[in-house]
């Protein structure tokens, strides 16, 4: 069946809230200025934007047009005009009269258009702000329309913990239903993330291997050079754990384990990756050493400058005991993975910047080889996220030459040899929003599954202060006690 004009680009108005902090100006405006470029957005498309600054309508759309200047990458070519339709409401979330603001202007865009008065919410706004904002929508009925959709977009974090999440979970149903609930990560919206499940779902080659049988462990790090920005006060009561744990590396995680979904569908696979996080065994608290390792930056040198430690940063406490860096031992107590374990690690202020999953195999079951020189390494199949995103599968050939050496190659593929430019995660996943597709979003459940596989690690470390903070400087790859971890394991963590 052919889609209309308006299932294509549905028109329909972005309301979103914070609308003058760092969000809205580094991430959505790139993302929108690029899906108007490319014609995605409905000539209807409208953006309201909500924030406690003082901007006009055309001030606000000169701060996205900027934030769309300045935060293009140059393969992305020129990031084009916002669309026609930008509006700004200056108001605090707790003022009811905003809202009656907001009905009007709603109304007034929305009778301007042929179309359905669809909206979107999009919550750019802490996660005690979203509570506020959701109840003043439900008591002024803009949470519903008649002939229209609505949708919620929210950010992470979603919750502090287990309790927290799961009360923003239960504010969320009370104004909308779950299918209107689209919890972004942004590592979702990137390509190479997207890759994990074809690779794994659309090739013969790689499922029958992807089990106990043959993979010995698998490693997923997120290697971060930056420090934490201008973002203490978040930074100071999230942690490493909150702010890349539980969302992004649990989202590798789940797709690099699940299993096949029924069909290409937005609750098969997250139903699948549902019952993955089901399966992850509980950590001890007693002995949570034995599965987590926690580190803080000290000053260091990084890409050749000198920068402060976490406990110097502006706004930091100068006693602070906030992780920056962990890694976990997981266990997936279920078929496909008994016995393989999956560590995952991921740190600011390291020596660079790499997101990768690694997939290590076991060796031959039976070794010959002993006259040969040069080392029988493992096969790895590596799932270069970022920043060179590809696939590589290192595997053991013979060099030429008259005595029998081993060496390790690599099978490479870059993915800047498809010549289409990676976009970021944003266009896609607002597009996504657009269109009804929650594939690439948090559900409910799969949120509150992966605050429960993490609290027993917040519990024990908030209760246990650190001995040993600051425990790596700023331009390594980590605590020491993380190589120690690995060790005793006898493997060790793969060079970045
Ligand atoms: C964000 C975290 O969600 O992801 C940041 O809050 C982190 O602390 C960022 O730096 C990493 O994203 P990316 O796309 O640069 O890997």
């Amino acid at each position: 069946m052919r889609r209309t004009e308006d299932e294509i680009r549905p028109p329909c108005t972005l309301v979103i809230f914070g609308a003058s902090g760092d969000l809205a100006h580094r991430l959505l405006a790139p993302a929108l200025a690029h899906l108007n470029r490319d014609g995605a957005l409905s000539p209807d498309f409208a953006i309201v934007g909500i924030g406690r600054t003082e901007y006009s309508d055309e001030a606000f759309r000169e701060r996205l047009e900027d934030g769309a200047k300045a935060f293009t990458p140059p393969t992305q070519g020129r990031p084009g005009d916002m669309p026609e339709a930008v509006r700004y409401l200056r108001g605090s979330f707790e003022d009811r009269e905003l809202y009656r603001r907001l009905k009007a202007t709603l109304e007034d865009t929305e009778n301007r258009r042929e179309g359905p008065p669809n909206r979107i919410f999009y919550f750019a706004t802490p996660p005690d702000a979203d509570e506020t904002i959701i109840e003043a929508l439900v008591e002024t009925g803009l949470a519903r329309v008649e002939n229209g959709w609505v949708r919620a977009v929210v950010e992470k974090p979603f919750g502090h913990d287990l309790a927290s999440g799961r009360h923003l979970n239960e504010v969320l149903l009370r104004a909308f239903r779950e299918k209107q609930i689209y919890r972004i990560d942004h590592y979702l919206g990137k390509e190479t993330v997207q890759n994990i499940f074809v690779l794994r779902f659309a090739n013969g080659i790689f499922e029958p291997l992807w089990n106990h049988r043959y993979i010995d462990h698998v490693q997923i790090s997120v290697a971060e050079s930056v420090g934490i920005g201008h973002r203490a006060s978040f930074y100071e009561k999230a942690g490493v754990v909150r702010d890349m744990f539980q969302n992004h590396i649990m989202q590798l995680l789940t797709l690099t384990t699940m299993e096949p979904p029924a069909a290409y569908e937005s609750d098969a696979i997250r139903a699948e990756k549902v019952k993955v996080l089901e399966s992850i065994r509980p950590f001890p608290t007693k002995e949570i050493d034995d599965w987590a390792v926690r580190g803080q930056y000290g000053p260091g040198v990084v890409n050749g400058k000198r920068v402060p430690g976490y406990r110097e940063e502006p706004n930091i406490d100068p006693q602070s005991t906030t992780p920056t860096y962990a890694a976990l031992k997981i266990a997936i107590d279920n078929w496909r993975w008994a016995g393989v374990p999956f560590y995952l690690r991921s740190g600011k202020r390291l020596a660079k910047r790499v997101t990768e999953v690694a997939i290590e195999f076991k060796g031959v079951p039976h070794r010959f080889f002993h006259k040969a020189s040069g080392e029988l390494l493992p096969n790895v199949l590596r799932l270069h996220i970022q920043p060179d995103e590809g696939v590589s599968l290192k595997f053991g050939v013979k060099v030429p030459g008259s005595v029998l050496q081993i060496q390790s190659v690599y099978m490479d593929f870059p993915y800047a040899k498809l010549g289409a430019p990676i976009a970021g995660g944003y266009e896609r996943l607002l597009l996504d929003v657009t269109h009804g597709d929650q594939t690439l979003f948090i559900r409910g459940d799969e949120a509150e599954h992966a605050w429960e596989v993490l609290t027993p690690v917040l519990e024990a470390w908030e209760s246990v202060p650190p001995p040993d903070f600051p425990n790596y400087a700023a331009g390594t790859f980590g605590p020491e006690t993380a190589d120690k971890f690995l060790e005793k394991d006898q493997r060790r963590w793969r060079t970045l």
